[in-house]
């Protein structure tokens, strides 16, 4: 149901047409930079999204391997796995970013204090080096600064497309799952856990994907340096080292405390703008009675213990920022000042080369490795809870009810809701071609609760031909409108069967518009035919009551 505007063709995306250079570069960004700096940015300046980004296509291809990891798992007996099916979409680009970051983090943070320890031995009282190895050794420190450069801005483009299109994937599957939810399923979830889903937990793709190779460098990083450390120092290193590794878990627990706050902090914030919610709405009554004073102290209360929270964190947080800080530093001095005290002479190479390691050990083990780790932890609940949400129960809405459009160009997943709805068909609703429309229900028996005692649709038999008009009597809440969810596979059949011939239409007790025009909410997707469209419009005696909309769609 695409809106008039987003019907306007876009400029088609420049990367597509960009070369290697420009890509290499970021320079084919350069003429939107220049419109920015011309003048304002609108909603035209924006590009058609690549092929490779549209959530149509990133959509079908996680659900067709969901299905497949569903049926897979259904035959051997087991759980499907969400997790699966991401490594499997992702592990390919995984593998190639892991490279890049490898040359980047490990490489060159540890070639490059190398080259620096030769350059400074140059200068050292009596060395025997040649200048062209000075220069050497300048040279390798230039490269070694200078392929970051170029490799680290394609690397994270690179690693935070994975996330997104990861992200666009589960929020086109979910998406489309809502739209399959059984009557019985939606009673397990709300709107709001879906919109938290949507919003909330695919968010966790991106920031987990951007950070996901600092699992392992953190500790490759720490083999290796620890091996070239002892070699320039000896045993020396392992006491910096030591150091340096000891506040890890105590690092980890602080991450730890960090999100359990944040956590209370938002229980309590929700609490307090629903408070606020409460007052903003009554206040008309709160004024009347003067009762201002005592819902102020309420608010206030509230506020108090959200900070409360806050300033916990807050203390937490300095804490841990503060380890950034000393942290390095202290195993230096450990590192030199035990290398001394074993009776060694300190040279001025030595100092800057372990200065080097250890600042690199910093950034990956005490800053990138602790969050990377609550992350990915933050990532797994949410991969749960989607999968929760994708194994809910489906409607099996047979083909014969659905639109002519939807017939025609077959939607993505059709063919596995196909194949349900063929498997349902067999025991529910059968769908008969004929001439004549009919439906032909015999002896059902139905209940909204698997679990639920009796069945409040019991033997319930009769027919409805074509051109008759059939009405169903009942006192309220005795099972009128479930009874048409019956036809509509909405409530699945305990007993009976139901025979449908000819195409249903049905008009909801409980009317439901979509934001958009009126035009779109009557044609739902359909395309836009004048003559038919004026019909339905006159069938349903809304003519007069266009008369008053200022554009009459
Ligand atoms: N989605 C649902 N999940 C569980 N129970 C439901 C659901 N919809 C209806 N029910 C229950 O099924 C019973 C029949 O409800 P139904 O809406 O079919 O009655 P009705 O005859 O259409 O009532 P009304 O005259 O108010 O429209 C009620 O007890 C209702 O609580
Ligand atoms: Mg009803």
């Amino acid at each position: 149901m695409e809106s008039d505007n987003e019907k306007k063709k876009r400029k088609p995306h420049p990367v597509s047409k960009a070369n290697i250079i420009s890509q290499g570069t970021f320079a084919w960004t350069l003429p939107l930079f220049m419109t920015g700096f011309k003048r304002e940015l609108e909603e035209d300046d924006l590009f058609q999204p690549l092929d490779m980004h549209r959530s149509n296509k990133l959509g079908d291809e996680m659900e067709k391997m969901w299905f497949e990891e569903v049926e897979a798992s259904k035959k051997a007996k087991r759980e499907p796995s969400l997790l699966k099916i991401i490594i499997k979409a992702t592990w390919k680009k995984l593998a190639l970013t892991a490279f890049f970051i490898f040359l980047i983090d490990v490489v060159i943070k540890i070639v490059q204090p190398l080259m620096l320890q030769g350059l400074i031995r140059y200068f050292a009282e009596g060395n025997e080096m040649s200048v062209e190895d000075a220069y050497t050794y300048a040279g390798g420190i230039l490269i070694c600064s200078l392929i970051p450069v170029f490799a680290l801005h394609p690397y994270m483009l690179c690693i935070q497309h994975l996330g997104m299109r990861l992200r666009i994937a589960m929020c086109s599957m979910l998406y489309r799952k809502a739209l399959r939810l059984s009557r019985t399923a939606l009673g397990q979830t709300t709107i709001g856990q879906i919109v938290n889903l949507m919003s909330n937990d695919v968010n966790r793709f991106d920031v987990t994907f951007m950070l996901i190779h600092n699992i392992w460098i953190g500790p490759v990083q720490t083999v290796i340096i620890s091996y070239l450390a002892y070699q320039l120092v000896g045993p020396a290193a392992f006491i910096g080292l030591g150091f340096l590794l000891i506040f890890i878990p105590f690092q980890g627990w602080l991450g730890k405390k960090t999100s359990v706050l944040r956590l209370k902090t938002a229980v309590r914030t929700d609490e307090r703008v629903r408070l606020m919610n409460e007052i903003i709405t009554g206040i008309q009554v709160i004024k009347m009675y003067a009762w201002e004073k005592p819902f102020n102290t309420l608010v206030s209360f509230a506020r108090r213990k959200e900070v409360r929270q806050i300033r916990r964190s807050g203390y937490i947080k300095a804490v841990m920022y503060s380890f950034i800080l000393f942290h390095a530093r202290t195993s230096v001095f450990l590192t030199i000042f035990s290398y001394a005290l074993f009776g060694n002479f300190i040279r001025a190479e030595m100092v800057f080369v372990i200065q080097s390691y250890y600042a690199a050990l910093r950034m990956s083990m005490s800053m990138f490795l602790p969050t990377v780790i609550t992350q990915i932890s933050e990532a797994l609940v949410s991969v749960k809870r989607i999968k929760t949400f994708l194994m809910y129960d489906e409607t099996n809405i047979p083909l014969a009810l659905k639109g002519p459009g939807e017939l025609n160009g077959k939607k993505s997943g059709d063919l596995e809701r196909e194949k349900k709805t063929k498997d349902l068909e067999m025991t529910n609703v059968v769908n008969v071609k004929g001439e004549e429309s009919f439906i032909h229900v015999k002896c059902i028996s139905a209940k909204w609760n698997a679990e639920g005692e009796e069945d409040f649709l019991k033997n319930v038999t009769f027919d409805v031909n074509q051109g008759e008009l059939t009405v169903i009597i009942g006192p309220v809440g005795s099972g009128k409108s479930s009874l048409l969810y019956t036809f509509l596979n909405e409530l699945p059949l305990n007993k009976g069967s139901i025979e449908i011939s000819g195409s249903i239409s049905y008009a909801s007790q409980e009317p439901w518009l979509f934001p958009g025009t009126v035009r779109q909410n009557i044609l739902f997707g359909e395309p836009f035919d004048r003559i038919r469209y004026r019909q339905v419009v006159m069938m349903c005696a809304l003519l007069h009551g266009f008369r008053p909309v200022p554009l009459r769609r």
